[in-house]
């Protein structure tokens, strides 16, 4: 089944109102390729800004509380997120889980929030290094994913994310056929789980992707698209990516 691919883009705890600037040449690459989608995952002090600066472009959030509002000091909730016209919102990137304690519960509860809230969610899970030297990297991603897959999700508004812990922001990637693997197993398990809806979910591929990787990440089968953090930090970096993507088809 042909998705269309997504790039995404992960600011992290980067990105003052100085950095808004980005996004028009970021913007100006998404309406150079309508083949391919773009999106950003800015913080969320600049939801807004970014949403009203750039309407075209995708902006989202790379959290959300799993209720829709009360007292959580600090947390934001998807429908603050949609408030601030954001449409997306990035749930258990893994440093959430590691610098949050989140489980793949907490995440799977997230994202229904996200989906009630009327943000779609783009759902993290990869592997440890200390994992994959064991030989665990399938089973990990495939747990994760059975764990924090809300039920009747599907790729309307989930997009999976198979984001190897050891290979984000360390320069450091996964073979093709690594990746590969792993995606052809986080299809199956998708596919025990939903169905034929596994087809339409897309799955992107994340960790120190840049422009000079991108093409071949693209070109491993069943890698839908990226999610991308240092990269994406400047419309320089990013839009090669875009690039990538918009050539792989
Ligand atoms: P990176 O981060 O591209 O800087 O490795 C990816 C991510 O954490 O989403």
């Amino acid at each position: 089944m042909a998705r269309r691919k997504l790039v995404a883009g992960n600011w992290k705890m980067n990105g003052d109102r100085a950095a808004l600037a980005e996004l028009d040449a970021i913007a100006a690459a998404a309406r150079a390729a309508p083949g391919v989608d773009v999106a950003v995952a800015v913080p969320a002090t600049l939801i807004l800004s970014a949403a009203e600066r750039q309407p075209e472009l995708d902006i989202g959030a790379q959290d959300v509380h799993a209720a829709d509002k009360g007292a959580h000091t600090g947390d934001i909730s998807a429908p603050l997120v949609r408030d601030a016209g954001g449409h997306f919102t990035i749930v258990g990137h893994s440093e959430r889980r590691a610098d949050h304690g989140e489980t793949s519960a907490d995440v799977r509860a997230k994202a229904i929030a996200a989906h009630r809230g009327g943000l779609r969610v783009i759902l993290c899970v990869g592997e440890t290094g200390e994992e994959r030297d064991a030989g665990e990297a399938e089973a990990v991603v495939s747990r994760q994913i059975t764990e924090s897959l809300p039920d009747g999700a599907d790729g309307g508004w989930l997009t999976l994310a198979y984001e190897p812990v050891w290979a984000i922001g360390t320069g450091r990637t996964p073979t093709p056929d690594d990746i590969a693997a792993i995606h052809a197993t986080a299809r199956a398990t998708l596919r025990g789980l939903i169905g034929d809806g596994a087809d339409g979910v897309r799955i992107l591929y994340g960790g120190s992707v840049t422009g000079d990787n991108a093409a071949a990440i693209f070109a491993v089968p069943d890698v839908d698209g990226a999610l991308v953090g240092g990269a994406s930090l400047t419309a320089a970096k990013f839009v090669p990516i875009i690039e990538a993507a918009a050539r792989a088809g």
